[in-house]
């Protein structure tokens, strides 16, 4: 069974074509990264109109890729939530033309149920592999959710905790942010961690003892402080020689810290400009030691995350332990969980790196599995379907 499936949840367009819930015949993603860095974050309405102009064109690179035409798509999915209302909503009235044009079954799917289905996914060169095992304990941690779900069977799922104020993908990208790094955060610092001293700040972990659930907004706000301290000392004056000996490039000076909107009339989003110029010799060294600051902070939200999860794991008796979602890139999560599995004999797997931030294929596999297993009256399309913008896995 081949599943043409789209995602417009956030700033990624994407469409695929996936054959049996597993097997990946086409990928085609259109990020709109270039266009929101700028700004330090989504901008809902840029990435609507981004939608529309990218869903086509995305589309028939999806069919070519595939080398498949529309007799040989048995149903067509989409993700109607959770996710930015107006990004969903392109998404959804592309999903419903095509499989009403088309007679096709329309499937709807939960968007942090897409991202756990990522890891049922094979690379179109890969060899075939096991499909995960049931019962298991799935961390989804993405841009707006962190969450510890037990799967007992596929669409079977129970909350075991999840975060009570950021979201992990949230922490990462606000802490970039403060750090001067860029958008999207969370692959940035894990940049710049490399080869830092994660011990030299011993940031409080919040482990929030006898639930699986989670709280990064304190350590998001002790690494401010800790910025803010380094910005209130005096800057250190590179001395001019009028001889450049040293031709490195300076450490890029931390950005000014985010204001309200509203505080100064200013877009708080908008680089500040100065119409003074600074000779080179003479700017403000900085001080912000980066690379520890970064790997302090990452060590914090990896060790709690990763020995939750494991403890969940041996807790419920999983057979298996998975990790899903955009931070489940992160190759100092999946080793910290990797280790800790692996002393306690639990298999741990995680998605091709290509399928853990948002792209159509994940959603592709979840319908899959719902049509042919948990929901099989989705074979008649509901033409009602609606975008759920906060739509929770497990209510
Ligand atoms: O799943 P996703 O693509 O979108 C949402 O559904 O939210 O996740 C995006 C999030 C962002 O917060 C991004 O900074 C984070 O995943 N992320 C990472 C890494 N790659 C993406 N966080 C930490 N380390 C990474 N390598
Ligand atoms: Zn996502």
């Amino acid at each position: 069974m081949n599943i043409l499936a789209i995602e417009t949840s956030c700033d990624e367009t994407s469409a695929a074509i996936v054959r049996d819930g597993r097997h990946v015949l086409a990928n085609v993603i259109a990020s709109q990264i270039d266009i929101h860095q700028k700004y330090g974050g989504v901008v809902p309405e840029v990435a609507s109109r981004q939608h529309i102009l990218y869903i086509t064109p995305v589309l028939n690179e999806t069919l070519e890729t595939a080398g498949l035409d529309w007799n040989e798509i048995d149903a067509i999915a989409v993700t109607n939530g959770p996710g930015l209302a107006g990004a969903l909503l392109v998404g959804v009235n592309a999903a419903k033309g095509l499989a009403f044009a088309r007679q096709k079954p329309l499937i709807g799917v939960n968007h942090l149920e897409s991202h756990i289905y990522a890891n049922w996914l094979i690379p179109s060169q890969a060899e075939d592999s096991p499909p995960p095992e049931f019962p298991l304990v799935c961390l989804v941690v993405s841009g707006g959710h962190t969450e510890l779900v037990l799967i007992e069977g596929h669409g079977d799922y129970r909350m075991l905790g999840k975060t009570q104020d950021d979201a992990a993908g949230e922490a990462f990208d606000k802490v970039a942010r403060v750090m001067g790094l860029g958008y999207p955060g969370g692959p940035l610092l894990e940049q710049a961690a490399y080869g830092g001293n994660p011990q030299r700040f011993p940031f409080t972990r919040a482990w929030l003892k006898g639930t699986y659930d989670f709280s990064f907004s304190g350590l998001k706000t002790a690494v401010l402080r800790k910025v803010e301290e380094y910005q209130a000392a005096p800057p250190k004056v590179a001395p001019f020689s009028g001889v450049v000996t040293d031709t490195r490039p300076l450490p890029q000076p931390p950005r000014p810290l985010p204001i309200k909107l509203g505080d100064k009339g200013q877009d708080p989003w908008e680089e500040q400009t100065t119409d003074k110029v600074v000779r080179e010799s003479e700017r403000p060294v900085s001080k912000l030691p980066l690379a520890d600051l970064a790997a302090s902070f990452q060590a914090v939200v990896v060790e709690v995350l990763a020995t939750k999860t494991v403890q969940a794991a041996e807790e419920y008796g999983a057979r298996q332990i998975l990790v899903a979602g955009g931070v489940a890139a992160n190759k100092v999560l999946r080793s910290a969980i990797a280790e800790r599995a692996t002393k306690r004999g639990i298999p741990f797997g995680y998605p091709p790196f290509l399928f853990c931030t948002d792209n159509a294929a994940m959603v592709a596999s979840a319908a899959y599995f719902r049509l042919t297993t948990t929901n099989p009256a989705l074979a008649i399309p509901d033409w009602s379907l609606d975008i759920h913008p906060n739509w929770e896995l497990v209510r």
